[in-house]
């Protein structure tokens, strides 16, 4: 079995994997952060999004041999202490229902706020039309992201 050093949120890990394990696999059950979650394993619900070198990806479809040297960060790795300005305005305006996909919208938010830090209407539906939520929160991701820019401009 391959051995692959990866970077997640700031800490070296080693890992032993079959070159085509999903990353989501790598992180949640070798390393232990169980933050990102598994939706459908195919790419179409985001669920599992996590960011590598910044850049939103889906854990799931994404093996672990292709991470190479790009650091990786979860959920659990954007603050210690739930003070992300997207995790303050989730707070603020109560996003999460069952939570089950609202660290992969929380990810694809960030990433967003990173490209487009005023971003419009147009501008959220096309970051986050992929991150489904089967308790129909995205009113209020909507408005969260909103409250996000204006903390951090
Ligand atoms: S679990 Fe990865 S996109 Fe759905
Ligand atoms: S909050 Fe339940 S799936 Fe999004």
């Amino acid at each position: 079995m391959p051995s692959y050093q990866l970077s997640v949120n700031g800490k070296q890990y080693t890992v032993e994997a079959d070159a085509q394990m999903p990353l989501l696999w790598v992180i949640r059950d070798l390393i232990g952060l169980t933050g990102t979650k598994y939706g459908c394993g195919i790419a179409q619900c985001g669920a599992c999004t996590v960011h590598l070198s910044g850049a939103p990806v889906r854990s799931c479809s994404f093996p672990v041999s292709a991470v190479a040297d790009q650091p990786v960060t979860t959920i659990e790795g954007i603050s210690n202490d739930n003070s992300h300005p997207v995790q303050r305005a989730w707070i603020a305006e109560q996003v999460p229902q069952c939570g089950y996909c609202q660290s992969g919208q929380i990810m694809s938010a960030i990433a967003l706020l990173k490209d487009k830090p005023k971003p419009t209407d147009e501008d959220i539906n096309a970051a986050m039309n992929g991150n489904i939520c089967r308790c129909g929160t995205y009113t209020r991701i909507r408005k969260a992201i909103k409250t996000a820019a204006n903390y951090t401009n």
